[in-house]
């Protein structure tokens, strides 16, 4: 059984690490991996704007890179209205690694949901579209 709350402070608190000197928008995500460690991410932008590193991609990128390919559960959250909207970057990113992961999404006044990849993408560009 997953641990939203505790996936959701990891999320918070890797959201204090966010360098944002551009948007000064924070973002934090944290991945459990099926081996149980907490994969901490945040948003990492650069002078050259399109270069920027959204939260998510930075979680995936810490896992995939420690060794861990299989997915449990992720966390994301940031200070806005709703529940943090991952951008198209990030959906097709987390669809190709685990589309059908729980993807809880939050912003810091406690509102949530939970999805997934392949509901957040709809039509998502796949492996067998290249690979025919
Ligand atoms: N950002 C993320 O890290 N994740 C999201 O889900 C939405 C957007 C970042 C990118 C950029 O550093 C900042 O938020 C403003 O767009």
């Amino acid at each position: 059984m997953v641990d939203y709350d505790a996936l959701l402070a990891a999320a918070t608190t890797a959201r204090e690490r966010a360098y944002v000197p551009y948007s000064r928008f924070k973002v934090g995500a944290a991945l459990l991996g099926a081996s149980g460690t907490v994969y901490p991410g945040c948003n990492i932008e650069n002078a050259a704007y399109p270069v920027c590193l959204c939260a998510e991609r930075s979680a995936c990128a810490g896992a995939w890179s420690g060794g861990e390919t299989e997915f449990v559960a992720l966390a994301v959250v940031a200070d806005t209205d709703a529940p943090v909207s991952p951008c198209g970057m990030c959906r097709q990113f987390l669809f190709e690694l685990a589309p059908d992961m729980p993807v809880l999404l939050a912003n810091l006044a406690g509102a949530a949901l939970r999805t997934t990849p392949r509901e957040l993408l709809p039509g998502g560009f796949t492996k067998a579209d290249v690979l025919k």
